[in-house]
């Protein structure tokens, strides 16, 4: 039923009247107050692997979390609670340097200009808000394949890493809401997963969308219509090939966004009084003792700067972009880095910041004559059926986000298309690990539909870097995503675009079609025609990870050990997107709060 929610912000003293936010239940003695205090752990980052692990800890420690943003249900309102408005009203993440200014829930980063891609400065959005990225991204929950799992493994020396040995963290976090089949009521749409690969026991809540997009139910036949079937087990079981209806996070009773913050921050806040949350609070530091962590430098609002101290460990969970820099101020990344700025070394680690790895997509599309979510709610005749709906039976478009994804590999006539250096490099990857992700989607442009189907490379060859360019942690890090440095990429985002005009050659892909290509369009035809098209339209998918990699000690581009252990101090460990060791495929935040759940197990145990 439609009501409004009254949630207590505690900082401010207020009651403040939320429609559709959902429950924030935190009491006044939970939020921190500026100055200076003892906990066994201190966590930096309110984000998704930062919650989770503060979380887990609190079960049995004291606990702070120190995040620089506030909630995204009050700043930036339904748009960051309602599923389809991931797509449709979340304009922050606009890629390009137009994007609106938001500070309060997005870091505002920039890119330094893609030499490889038009020399384009991008947009690289990032939570801002405690829930970090799992408050602005689009919700769509699967794993990686047995394949990546086994790579990690090896590549970091710790058979703990391999699908079987994580599956039971995957399956720790999440509690699973089987498909409400009536509230889908779309036949051709019927989810297949296996009930084995999830728990149901975690705080997060994940779900099938409760409502499927009819323009999704023709792509995904086109999908299948080329050779790429449905998955029996879905994305969750370690085998990302063929095709499936993907589950979302998603809290399926109420269709509100499932965050971090939603999940493992109310889940803490309710069992016990050892987790503080210190919001609109800046780490600027950590501070070292005999190269031991002992605790971190925070102003809150402006506040002056006080001291946090650990007396067990610090955990530094601030994201992909921002766990490298604030190494880097506090005295940790390659020496020559850390001495031009005056920045005493405390260890001399040459990977931080290095190893970015940024998996690039591209589209094609069509104008449909479909109908689909987002023009249903563009109507105005159809708009308040749509409201009601998701107000009264949490269902209906505004319910849905999540769509169809498949995973595929490159077929050999169009492998053997290929540079010979570009084969070699997809050839020495497991055969079983895909080599690209096609998402369907419908865009409704204003006047039409436009029918999507995007590809990401699973397998990034392209490096990129983070670095500083001064001690201040209020400067932004200079960000180089290093798109295309290796060729390879854009070779098979090449062949991608040629896999997807295959699936819109498609008998039910032609039924749905009104008119020609409308992107990249009929014009770009030749294999150079098409680079240069993606060079000029590629986006990121906001995957990026591997800024502080996961290694073995003699790797000296590793930056944690496998139990997320920064290597050269004591008493500080890593835990979020940066220390994959690679670009996993599929898509990241299951991982995110999986590892934060192995790490937490890992201390707890004493490791
Ligand atoms: C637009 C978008 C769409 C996406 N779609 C999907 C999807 O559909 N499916 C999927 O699996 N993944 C998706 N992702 C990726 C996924 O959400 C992220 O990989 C994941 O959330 C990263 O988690 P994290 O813990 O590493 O970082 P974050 O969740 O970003 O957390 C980092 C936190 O640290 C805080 N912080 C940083 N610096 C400081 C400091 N100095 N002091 C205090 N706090 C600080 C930040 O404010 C933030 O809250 C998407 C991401 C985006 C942005
Ligand atoms: C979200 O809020 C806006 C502005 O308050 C309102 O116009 C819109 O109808 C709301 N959307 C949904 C889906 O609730
Ligand atoms: C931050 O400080 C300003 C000025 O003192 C105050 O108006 C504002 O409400 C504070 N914001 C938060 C989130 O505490
Ligand atoms: C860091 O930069 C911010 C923003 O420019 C500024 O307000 C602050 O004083 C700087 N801090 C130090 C220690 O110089």
């Amino acid at each position: 039923m439609f009501s409004f929610k009254r949630i207590a912000f505690a900082s401010l003293n207020a009651l403040i009247a939320l429609s559709e936010a959902g429950p924030i239940r935190i009491r006044a003695d939970q939020v921190a107050k500026a100055g200076d205090a003892k906990f066994d752990y201190i966590v930096v980052g309110g984000g998704t692997a930062g919650l989770t692990i503060a979380a887990r800890l609190a079960e049995t420690a004291s606990v702070a979390v120190v995040e620089a943003g506030g909630y995204y249900q009050i700043d930036y309102g339904n748009v960051s609670v309602v599923p389809l408005n991931a797509l449709i009203a979340a304009d922050v993440i606009d890629p390009t340097t137009n994007f609106p200014r938001r500070p309060y829930i997005d870091w505002e980063l920039l890119t330094e200009p893609q030499v490889n891609a038009n020399n384009r400065v991008l947009h690289y959005a990032q939570g801002k808000t405690l829930g970090g990225s799992s408050a602005l991204n689009t919700m769509s929950y699967t794993r990686s394949s047995r394949s990546a799992y086994q790579r990690w493994a090896d590549q970091v020396g710790d058979s703990s890493y391999t699908f079987n040995n994580l599956l039971p963290f995957y399956k720790k976090s999440v509690r699973l809401t089987p498909p409400n089949l009536a509230k889908r009521n779309a036949a051709n749409a019927t989810p297949e997963y296996d009930p084995r690969s999830f728990g149901n026991g975690g705080p997060l809540d994940v779900s099938w969308n409760n409502w499927v997009d009819p323009t999704l139910t023709w792509l995904a036949k086109a999908l299948q219509a080329m050779g790429l079937a449905i998955n029996p087990k879905g994305w969750s079981a370690g085998d990302l090939s063929g095709g499936s209806w993907t589950p979302g996070t998603i809290d399926p009773a109420h269709a509100t966004r499932e965050s971090s913050q939603t999940s493992f921050l109310e889940y803490a806040l309710a069992n016990n009084n050892n987790l503080k949350v210190y919001h609109h609070s800046l780490v600027s530091k950590i501070l070292f003792k005999n190269k031991r962590a002992t605790g971190v430098s925070v102003s809150t609002n402006g506040t002056a700067v006080y001291t946090l101290s650990a007396k067990k460990e610090v955990i530094l969970s601030a994201g992909v972009f921002h766990s490298p820099q604030l190494l880097m101020v506090s005295g940790i990344g390659p020496k020559a880095t850390l001495q031009a700025l005056q920045i005493p070394v405390i260890s001399d680690l040459p990977g931080v910041g290095q190893n970015l790895r940024d998996p690039i997509s591209i589209g094609v599309a069509r104008f449909v004559n479909t109908p689909a979510a987002q023009s249903i709610v563009s109507n105005p005749a159809l708009k308040p059926e749509a409201l009601r709906q998701y107000y009264e039976e949490a269902a209906g478009p505004y319910s849905s986000v999540a769509g169809y994804i498949s995973f595929d590999r490159l077929p050999a006539d169009l492998r053997a298309t290929l540079p010979a250096e570009t084969q070699a490099k997809l050839a020495a990857m497991p055969s079983d690990q895909p080599e690209l992700q096609y998402i369907a989607g419908a865009i409704w442009t204003g006047t039409n539909l436009i029918g999507s189907t995007s590809a990401t490379i699973s397998n990034v060859f392209s490096k990129g870097s983070v670095t500083i360019s001064s001690a201040n942690i209020s400067s932004q890090p200079i960000i180089d995503l290093g798109w295309f440095s290796d060729p390879a990429d854009g070779d098979v985002l090449v062949a991608a675009i040629k896999r997807l005009r295959q699936a819109w050659a498609t008998e039910p892909a032609q039924t749905i079609s009104a008119g020609p290509e409308a992107r990249p369009g009929v014009a770009a035809d030749t294999d150079e025609e098409l680079l240069a098209y993606i060079k000029s339209s590629a986006n990121m998918m906001w995957h990026a990870s591997s800024t502080c990699a996961m290694g073995k000690k003699k790797d000296k581009n590793a930056v944690v050990d496998s139990e997320a252990k920064v290597f050269g101090v004591k008493g500080l460990r890593v835990v979020d997107m940066s220390i994959l060791p690679f670009s996993l495929p599929g898509q990241p935040q299951s991982t995110v709060y999986a590892l934060a759940e192995k790490i937490a197990d890992a201390i707890k145990k004493g490791n």
